[in-house]
């Protein structure tokens, strides 16, 4: 797609100060695809002399980027995001290759992220200070007034995870810059053919030299140095609660965004419509087989309404397609590595052995998981509360909404929760009870429209992501105080 971006060994290099760089003796990662182990290309593990320079020259640009008045951001991301619609299809078919994503998902990711981009330029374009006036407080005359506006913060370090190698890059980096900031953007090992190319489209899209870097190389290796980095003046890291846990751990006095794991119970109530229940809960969970932060990860269904509810699940379960993305229309597609998939594994032949009923699925073939539903699932089952990142859906059944309330309360996690029913004053009595950051009535589990708050509470995450969101977190207010003498 970008004839400069890798050689004729399928060897991607880093942007660094506006060079594509890599090492004379720098390790090589092979990536490999998560469909049939063919190779889609090759990423330098980068050593501390080259971390260093990408994230000095990100402080160094930073001065002058604070600078570059709004209006001409907005018209780099503008042009990114045009980029980006012209290049659905290839870029669409290197994260098909590269993180097996299926074809729909992969196409509207792409999309997506351009929307996202353009949104972002516009709302940062359209973000006012304010002034307060000192009388306000009691004591104080009209004779202060404090002026407001937002200053970045410096150089941003972006972490991604493996499964939006695209958007969950480009939703760190366009708000991160629209604020001021320089970014240094170490993505996801197996994903980082796909944000290289989007690194590739910002500069294409004109970004000065040195405003956005990257860095690849696995996470357990340079990790530790990346993040510990005295020049780096903020986080925004999306991934696993234990990689977020040790990257709070270990760092100090630097501001941090994390977006981690889940575990998002979807409570069905006595009077839900059980067919909307069930086509929402079957895309929620098995969408990119489940590979979803926000994934409908158990069901709390209340006894009365739970054999009718497996019965049509079960039904639909059937239906979903599996197979290759390169197949065109697979919904349940292979994990993204053998690992993933004997975890989900372990998920299953725990369950099984403890005495879930198994409905649909609890196979494997290659890399794939076949979309199983489990019922009967106890709380002594690993699958009550771990996040399996795959294609396996318990049913936990409940007497009533106070019992689902407190089963979902009782996770670690606090990502999304649903409820399906009628009945607006049973769903804003769950609402109001759950510890979660989005409670969805009558809807699947979900992160967008991406201009709305997303959050994680406990293990789930610190802080707020959403367009707007994003960039007052990556800023902070910078007030000037007129003192008027009269
Ligand atoms: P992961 O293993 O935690 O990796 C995420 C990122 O962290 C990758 O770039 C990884 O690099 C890097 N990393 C690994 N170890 C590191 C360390 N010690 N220091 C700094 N960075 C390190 O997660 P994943 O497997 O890519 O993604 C799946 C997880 O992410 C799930 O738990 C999912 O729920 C969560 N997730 C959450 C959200 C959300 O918005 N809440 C969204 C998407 C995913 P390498 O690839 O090189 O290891
Ligand atoms: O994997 C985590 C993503 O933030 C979820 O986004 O709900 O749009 O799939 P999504």
């Amino acid at each position: 797609m970008f004839d400069n971006l890798c050689n004729d060994n399928k060897i991607f290099k880093n942007l660094i100060g506006g060079d594509w760089v890599i090492a004379d003796d720098s390790e090589l990662i092979e990536i490999k695809s998560p469909i049939d182990g063919s190779l889609v290309g090759k990423v330098g593990a980068m050593n501390t002399g080259e971390v260093d320079k990408a994230i000095r020259v990100a402080k160094e640009v930073q001065k002058d980027w604070k600078l570059v008045p709004i209006s001409e951001k907005a018209k780099v991301l503008h042009k990114v995001a045009d980029i980006l619609e012209e290049k659905v299809k290839e870029l669409a078919s290197i994260m098909m290759h590269e993180v097996a994503k299926d074809k729909k998902s992969a196409e509207s990711e792409v999309i997506r992220t351009a929307d996202f981009i353009r949104f972002t330029a516009d709302t940062a374009k359209n973000i006012a200070g304010e002034s307060l006036p000192a009388e306000s407080f009691p004591g104080y005359k009209r004779d202060k007034i404090s002026v407001v506006t937002r200053e970045p913060l410096g150089v941003v370090l972006a972490i991604s995870p493996f499964n939006y190698p695209l958007n969950l890059a480009a939703s760190k980096i366009a708000p991160a810059l629209m604020a001021g900031n320089t970014v240094v953007l170490k993505p996801a090992t197996q994903g980082s053919i796909t944000a290289l190319h989007l690194v590739k489209i910002f500069q294409e899209a004109g970004l000065p030299n040195g405003v956005l870097n990257s860095i690849t190389g696995k996470g357990s290796e340079i990790g530790d140095y990346v993040v510990t980095h005295p020049e780096i003046n903020f986080i925004n890291f999306t991934g696993s609660t234990e990689v977020g846990k040790r990257i709070s751990s270990i760092t100090t006095m630097v501001p941090l965004l994390m977006e981690l794991g889940g575990k998002d119970a979807a409570i069905v109530l006595e009077d839900a419509d059980l067919e909307l229940a069930a086509k929402n809960i079957i895309a929620g969970a098995f969408s990119y087989s489940g590979q979803r932060c926000t994934a409908v990860k158990r069901i709390l269904a209340v006894d009365t309404i739970a054999d009718k509810l497996v019965d049509i699940l079960k039904r639909d379960i059937k239906k979903l397609k599996v197979g290759s993305p390169l197949e065109g229309d697979a919904d349940i597609v292979p994990l993204i590595d053998e690992k993933a998939v004997e975890f989900v594994e372990n998920l299953i032949k725990d369950s099984r052995e403890k005495g879930a009923t198994l409905v649909v699925g609890g196979n494997r073939e290659g890399n794939i998981i076949y979309p199983t539903l489990f019922d009967n699932v106890t709380r002594e089952m690993r699958l009550a509360w771990e996040e399996p990142f795959g294609p396996v859906l318990p049913i936990i059944r409940v007497k009533d909404k106070d019992e689902a309330i407190e089963i979902a309360n009782e996770s670690e996690y606090g990502l999304q929760s649903a409820i399906f029913t009628n009945n607006i004053n049973e769903a804003f009595y769950v609402s109001d009870r759950l510890e979660v950051g989005t409670v969805q009535v009558n809807n699947k589990t979900e992160r967008g429209p991406d201009h709305f708050p997303f959050l994680g509470v406990k293990a789930s995450g610190l802080g707020t992501q959403g367009i707007r969101y994003s960039i007052e977190a990556m800023s902070r207010p910078k007030a000037v105080v007129i003192n008027i003498n009269n």
